[in-house]
């Protein structure tokens, strides 16, 4: 097995990767190396088996290693590479939108290919502007994001967001005409709360006041994510999402959801927006779309929205947006036979039969050293914990660090401990995980 796997670099080999989101020269200095993947788990190239807590980064829906995604990519590669989505087109994108299109919120029919996350939030942004002002309101271009959400890296995704490290260093080069709603996560009102938190529905009130302070007639869309993952899991207040929802309407502001985590089947319904019955105008996603196996990202548009767009004079592009890449045969290979098995699997609702299970274990760690809350919904978890005096983020990067050693993968954000494993994960999987990181937080000042 081992003599298929690519050499390991030399220490003297790591510098030329620029990593992402990580401590480049931490890293480097003791490198944290996977070299392959089957099922719930990870292997290190020495060979440690490390069980995957996190899918990933949120994506391995289905689980690593799954050889009908790997058939397909590699049937599409040899029939035909790539083709332009510009001014032409190849079946298997149509398919996929189809496809999509069947699983989609209500309405949400018309599908938009990307290739991340990112993009998907930049191109639901453009699409909300775009929309106005096919209607003939175009000075409503404002776009009202959320503290502490995460929309990705492009400059539309993180003027919207609101995680400060995101931020600051681009600070003047954020797009103009943004504003932020209050983020929902209360401690001290919630703490513990099993699934949706009961207390902040009025929060979503405060769109009210940024309408008044900015008017309607300015405001084209409000973004949030149904459940933040970036930031540390941060869950809707029952209420909350359909309030946000109601002010919307209202006021003629179009209602985007940010599911690149909560999609496909994380929370127990193929979105969020199914299974907290609340349906966005328009939704980003990506991630579990192919499983993580190729890089794709769909935006559903609600038919309105397509429709307005559709107005532009006969034989004009009416979108000027788009990616080279944008339905990418070998990604749309891949998602099909994702689809497939998420369906042939029941994974798209297989969160919600395992969540009362799922709930239970991760709070079984309340009381635990230094735990101040845990929050859980469909099959995502968070441990908050109570920072180290001028040190934030410290003791849960240690807790990070001492789970990977002990063959857990978990992600460390802030202070808080995220998991959301595979969605095929089983009871002894779910013991492991949650005793590994039980043990390593017991012993950890
Ligand atoms: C809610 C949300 N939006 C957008 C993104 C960005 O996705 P990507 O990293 O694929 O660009 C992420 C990534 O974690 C995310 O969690």
């Amino acid at each position: 097995m081992n003599a298929q796997l690519h050499p390991v670099p030399a220490n003297d080999e790591l510098d030329a990767f620029w990593m992402p989101y990580t401590a480049n020269r931490q890293f480097k200095a003791n490198p944290r190396l996977l070299a392959r993947a089957e099922g719930m788990h990870y292997w290190t190239p020495d060979g440690r088996q490390v069980l995957d807590g996190v899918a990933g980064l949120w994506c391995v829906n289905a689980g690593h290693g799954r050889r009908e995604i790997t058939e397909a990519v590699t049937k599409q590669l040899s029939t035909m590479d790539f083709a332009p989505s510009f001014q032409m087109g190849h079946p298997i994108a149509f398919e996929l939108a189809n496809r999509l299109a069947a699983i989609s919120p209500p309405g949400l029919d018309r599908v938009f290919f990307t290739n991340s996350g990112s993009e998907s939030v930049d191109t639901a942004l453009k699409m909300a502007i775009a929309y106005h002002r096919a209607r003939g309101a175009g000075q409503k271009t404002r776009l009202i994001g959320r503290e502490k959400g995460y929309h990705g890296v492009g400059f539309g995704g993180m003027s919207v967001g609101g995680i400060v490290n995101n931020r600051k260093i681009f600070g003047s080069s954020m797009l103009p005409g943004v504003d932020h709603l209050p983020h929902t996560l209360n401690i001290e009102h919630n703490a513990y709360s099993r699934g949706l938190p009961a207390w902040g529905a009025h929060l979503a009130n405060e769109l009210e006041r940024l309408i008044g302070l900015h008017d309607a007639s300015t405001i084209a869309a409000v973004i949030v994510e149904p459940i933040s993952g970036s930031a540390g899991v941060i869950l809707p207040p029952v209420g909350y999402l359909k309030r946000l929802r109601e002010i919307c309407d209202k006021n003629d502001i179009l209602l985007i959801f940010d599911e690149v985590i909560t999609g496909f089947g994380r929370i127990g319904k193929p979105f969020a927006s199914l299974a907290f019955d609340v349906t966005p105008d328009l939704m980003a996603s990506a991630k579990g779309l192919t499983n993580g196996a190729m890089p794709m990202g769909a935006v559903f548009a609600h038919r309105k929205i397509y429709d307005a767009v559709m107005q532009a004079p006969e034989g004009s592009i009416e979108l000027f947006h788009g990616y080279t890449y944008s339905a990418h045969p070998a990604s749309c290979a891949a998602a099909l036979a994702t689809l497939d098995i998420y369906t042939k699997e029941g994974l798209l609702t297989r969160a919600a039969a395992m969540s009362s299970q799922w709930e239970n274990a991760v709070h079984s760690l309340r009381g635990l050293p230094h735990v101040v809350d845990i929050r859980n919904c469909g099959l995502i978890g968070a441990v908050e914990l109570e920072p180290r005096a001028g040190k934030p983020g410290a003791r849960a990067f240690e807790i990070f660090l001492k789970c990977f050693e002990r063959g857990v993968m978990v992600r460390q954000t802030g202070d808080t401990i995220a998991m959301s494993p595979p969605l095929i994960i089983d009871a002894k999987q779910i013991a492991q995980l949650v005793d590994t990181l039980g043990s390593v937080i017991r012993e950890t000042a």
